[in-house]
């Protein structure tokens, strides 16, 4: 098999599966790109009373649904196990009580069939969600071209990262207190918008203005790291300044000036990190690239090409991890039954 940049890789199917949080997730994906199935069960419903994960809940609740996530994850293929080359699991970063779920459960196919135990970043598996596309799309889009710039934008990171080849990552910098996903989380509770805060924040963001009120940018120039607490903070301040006033909260405009200053940021560095790194392209994933307006500001600009995964590959998935996998076990890698979860596993 050739991809578009002439690398050779031998074909593959693996199935992939993820439990770093609050999604459980199988998929199976052939070739390092084409999803021939991905199922994802959401504990949004149950997390939401708490405005957040509730870490204990999470475990029990991925050990009763992975089996039958999994299950479905065959079936839609049109697949059984034999018919597989390699599982690759997520093995962190990410809750452990969680990470443990999913891997046990990939060690237990594993045991039960011989396939090879392929253990997958998270945050790699972000990455990898741009090469992954559906069967049913006629002519998918160009995977990213090395090097890249990767843009990680999620519930728990905002990093920049050199690509300069499957599976080489250099990281440059990274968020020095709140991720840009917590980010939008905080801010949404802030305002009184529902969890989780992201889908919130844009849905209202869609009805005000960004231009209403001018919050401040941590540019950190001279790095290529991000901050997003002051920002935070200057949000809090506003809303005590109406409280004080007894004024109604402008919360369309608020969310829409919030929203466009985390994009300026992020579109800013990212695009600077990516010619001071000589970049082919640039990579957007994580949860918050399914934000529209980080979307279009990115898809806007015309200095560099950009790859941003599908809507439905933006949070967490199996087929983001089966793809990141495949690289992986062409590339060489077998994990023992011996792998433990690394809860706090860096990329780079
Ligand atoms: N439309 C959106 N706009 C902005 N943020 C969004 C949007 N949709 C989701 N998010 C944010 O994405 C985050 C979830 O992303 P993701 O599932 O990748 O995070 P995670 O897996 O919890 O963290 P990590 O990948 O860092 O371990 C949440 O913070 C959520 O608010
Ligand atoms: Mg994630």
């Amino acid at each position: 098999m050739t991809d578009p940049y002439n690398h050779t890789f031998p074909p593959a199917r693996i199935l992939g599966i993820e439990s770093s949080c609050d999604e459980t997730a199988a998929a199976v994906i052939e070739n390092g790109r084409m999803i021939l199935s991905s199922v994802v069960a959401s504990q949004v419903d149950i997390h939401v009373k708490y405005g957040g994960v509730f870490p204990e809940i999470a475990s029990r609740q991925h050990v009763l649904t992975i089996y039958g996530v999994i299950e479905q994850a065959l079936q839609q293929a049109h697949l059984s196990l034999p018919d597989l080359d390699a599982i690759a699991v997520t093995r962190g970063p990410g809750l452990a009580g969680s990470l443990v779920v999913g891997v046990n459960a990939a060690k237990g196919l594993v045991l039960a069939t011989g396939l090879p135990l392929i253990g997958v970043n998270h945050l790699e598996g972000h990455i990898y969600s741009a090469w992954a596309h559906g069967a049913d799309v006629p002519n998918p889009p160009l995977p990213p071209e090395f090097p890249l710039m990767a843009l990680l934008v999620s519930g728990g990171h905002t990093e920049l990262n050199l690509v300069t080849d499957h599976l080489k990552y250099q990281r440059l910098g990274a968020t020095l207190d709140d991720a840009a996903g917590e980010a939008f989380d905080k801010v949404a509770r802030l305002l009184g918008l529902p969890y989780p805060g992201g889908p919130s924040i844009q849905m209202a963001a869609e009805q005000g203005n960004p231009h209403a009120f001018n919050f401040p940018r941590a540019r950190l120039d001279g790095t290529w790291n991000f901050s997003f607490s002051g920002l935070k903070t200057s949000v809090l301040r506003l809303i005590q300044k109406y409280e004080e006033e007894g004024k109604r909260l402008p919360v369309e405009d608020m969310a829409a000036s919030f929203q466009a200053a985390v994009v300026d940021v992020l579109l800013t560095k990212t695009l600077k990190a990516a010619e001071a790194h000589g970049c082919k392209s640039i990579l957007v994933a994580g949860g918050v690239s399914a934000n529209r307006a980080l979307r279009t500001a990115f898809l806007a600009q015309q200095q560099i090409p950009v790859s941003i995964p599908p809507f439905s590959l933006t949070t967490d998935n199996a087929a983001m991890i089966a793809t990141a996998g495949y690289y992986r076990f062409v590339l060489g890698q077998r994990d023992s039954l011996d792998m433990d979860v690394l809860p706090t596993w860096p990329l780079s």
